[in-house]
């Protein structure tokens, strides 16, 4: 697999009134490694696992600075590539900006990730050896005490965001796809917060049984809230983790 998606749109809405005038992708994780601004992760997680072509997908409002903070990729050893999901003309949602990849992705398998997501894991044997004979799709699962803030998956189903969780075992912001996703993204429907659902893209995988699960072993976190930023910068500050930046 030689190419990923971050996903950096979206309001912010949990990070007012930060996020009023500077994308929440941007916003800085403090720790020994320094400010580093929260997408870094994300790319980093594609990078140390070999992942070197990046389409990075922002709002209009914020794709400037992005663009202006990151560069051609040089400096993180990849190559990135912009797209704007303008909210005028698209509906909002993962899944609809998941859609505008089509061209960059082509033929070829990739993985997704969301731009406020934090791994400590190494993905590379994942990222290598995705069996697209097998499944044409992937998640990672995570156990969490929130579970009620995310996609939670239980007996071959994914819940978004369920008032009454049946696991603890959130769903990431990893995904691994072919080609078929924008098949199935081409015909969703709007939820009822008015999005295009990721998790009715992977439960359509769930009940065609091509979906193939696998587990987070370290620290993951959303990035998403204050108080999940700040156990970020925790774990980073009590860990062995440093983010690699030996090409900037
Ligand atoms: C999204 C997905 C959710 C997933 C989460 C992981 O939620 O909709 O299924 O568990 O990312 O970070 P969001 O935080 O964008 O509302």
């Amino acid at each position: 697999m030689k190419k990923a998606v971050i996903l950096a749109g979206g309001m912010g809405t949990r990070m007012q009134p930060a996020t009023a005038n500077i994308n929440k992708h941007l916003l800085p994780v403090y720790s020994q490694d320094g400010a580093i601004p929260m997408i870094y992760y994300p790319i980093t997680s594609l990078v140390k696992g070999g992942i070197k072509e990046i389409l990075i997908i922002s709002s209009r409002e914020h794709c400037g600075k992005i663009i202006e903070n990151l560069g051609d990729g040089s400096s993180f050893g990849a190559r990135f590539t912009y797209k704007i999901q303008d909210v005028n003309n698209t509906p909002l949602g993962i899944a609809s900006a998941l859609k505008l990849a089509q061209g960059f992705t082509g033929i070829d398998p990739f993985a997704v990730i969301l731009g406020d997501n934090f791994f400590e894991d190494d993905f590379s044997i994942y990222f290598k050896n995705f069996n697209t004979a097998r499944f044409d799709a992937a998640i990672f699962l995570k156990e969490v005490e929130d579970p009620n803030r995310f996609g939670v998956y239980y007996d071959n189903f994914i819940e978004e965001k369920p008032s009454e969780p049946k696991s603890n075992l959130a769903v990431t912001g990893l995904y691994l796809y072919t080609n078929i996703v924008y098949q199935i993204a081409n015909n969703l429907i709007l939820s009822n917060r008015g999005e295009l659902e990721i998790t009715d893209i992977n439960n359509y995988y769930c009940l065609k049984k091509s979906l193939h699960i696998n587990h987070v072993n370290g620290f993951w976190s959303d990035m998403g809230t204050p108080k999940s930023l700040i156990a970020t910068q925790e774990f980073i500050n009590n860990s062995k983790y440093s983010i690699n930046l030996e090409h900037s």
